[in-house]
């Protein structure tokens, strides 16, 4: 299944990316759900899989936390599933997230699916990522707030939510309309009947995640291990102080560590294609041989990228999964990063290299690609 957005990017960029919330109404035409509540529900079964159970009564809230074992206890009323990456684990709901490719690979997140009964969501409250939440079968009405200081509360320990807020967006979502929210702007969804809602979510790392992910790097890679020498040193009246061009050289120390091109990025590449949710790896039993692999490419057979991998180039570096690919042929491995599908075609003269096909016998044998029958 191919879905087809329609929605003027240049115009989306310019005026609401990362600055203000729209409702795009009918932006998928003749909207088609990939997945149906039932197997929504069965995946929130797994215990590999994260899912929660957010649920209301008469203004109390309710949180629980999967694998699910049954469903029974539930009413007609006020609940939601809320099931993390699904892209990981249901292959037709990946294709959700291709349309949103104008924006960088290396931004996007996971896809979240949510089904609720009329009354269910999951109150109001913020989000630190954009996300555009796109309405599959069902209605349901959103509200979305002007970005302010908003006080936030738990009512209960798993749920953060905020204050009343007045709406700036005040509407029913119907199948295919999708609501863009930036970070930060306060927003609520009620089901107002059975519905699915797909939240395609975009993630910007903060300061100390990079500098936790870099202290990491230099740890591994032992980088840095020049000390702070100080042979100018003069007689000092304060021994307690530390002064401010001591200060300085010591930030100047840490800043060059930092600047240093090629660490920069191998380490970055390395860092971003890091998944934060699990891969649902299912190496081939028994392991490819490499002359199968160029067997079946050349026969016209077809390799799937594994949902949630992540293959991101740096120059004309690819990285896949936390790990560069080394390799002259940068066509081939521009092919990896930028195509889903890939056919002998894309990946040119490397598959007569037998050091490249080796490559790719590994990354299949990982469990990275997979033939699609
Ligand atoms: C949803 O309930 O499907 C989306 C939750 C959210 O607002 O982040
Ligand atoms: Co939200």
């Amino acid at each position: 299944m191919e879905y087809q957005l329609d929605l003027d990017w240049d115009d989306f960029l310019k005026n609401y990316w990362q600055k203000r919330p729209v409702l795009l109404k009918k932006a998928f035409k003749n909207f088609i759900d990939p997945i149906s509540p039932d197997e929504l529900a069965g995946l929130a079964m797994e215990s590999e899989i994260d899912s929660r159970l957010v649920s209301q009564s008469q203004g109390r809230w309710d949180v629980s936390h999967g694998p699910f074992e049954s469903y029974d206890h539930l009413g007609e009323n006020d609940w939601s599933i809320l099931v993390q990456a699904v892209n990981h684990w249901h292959e037709p709901s990946s294709a959700l997230m291709t349309p949103f490719r104008p924006l960088p690979d290396w931004r996007l997140d996971d896809l979240m699916i949510s089904f609720s009964v009329p009354g269910g969501g999951v109150g109001p409250h913020f989000d630190q990522y954009d996300v555009f939440i796109i309405q599959g079968t069902g209605r349901r009405r959103w509200r979305v707030g002007e970005k302010t200081v908003l006080k936030q509360h738990c009512p209960h320990p798993d749920l953060l939510q905020v204050e009343p807020f007045d709406a700036i967006i005040d509407e029913e979502t119907e199948s295919g309309d999708i609501l863009y929210i930036p970070p930060g702007f306060p927003h609520e969804g009620y089901a107002l009947e059975n519905a699915l809602n797909y939240s395609v979510g975009f993630r910007a790392p903060n300061g100390r995640e990079l500098i936790n992910g870099f202290a990491d790097f230099a740890l591994a890679k032992e980088l840095g291990s020049f000390r702070y020498s100080d042979p100018q040193l003069v007689r000092r009246e304060y021994p307690a102080d530390i002064q401010e061009s001591e200060l300085d050289a010591l930030r100047k120390m840490m800043i060059g560590l930092i600047e240093q091109p090629e660490d920069f990025k191998t380490w970055f590449g390395e860092f971003i294609t890091q998944s934060r949710h699990e891969l649902d790896l299912a190496p081939p039993e028994p392991p490819y041989q490499a002359g199968e692999i160029y067997e079946s490419l050349h026969q016209g057979e077809t390799l799937r990228r594994l949902g949630g991998l992540r293959v991101l180039r740096v120059g004309d570096t690819c990285y896949i999964n936390g790990e560069s690919l080394v390799t002259e042929h940068s066509a081939a491995a521009n092919a990896l990063a930028q195509h889903h599908i890939l056919t002998a075609d894309l990946f040119g003269d490397a598959l007569e290299d037998p050091s490249f096909l080796a490559q790719l016998c590994e990354l299949i044998n990982s469990g990275y690609w997979y033939f699609i029958d």
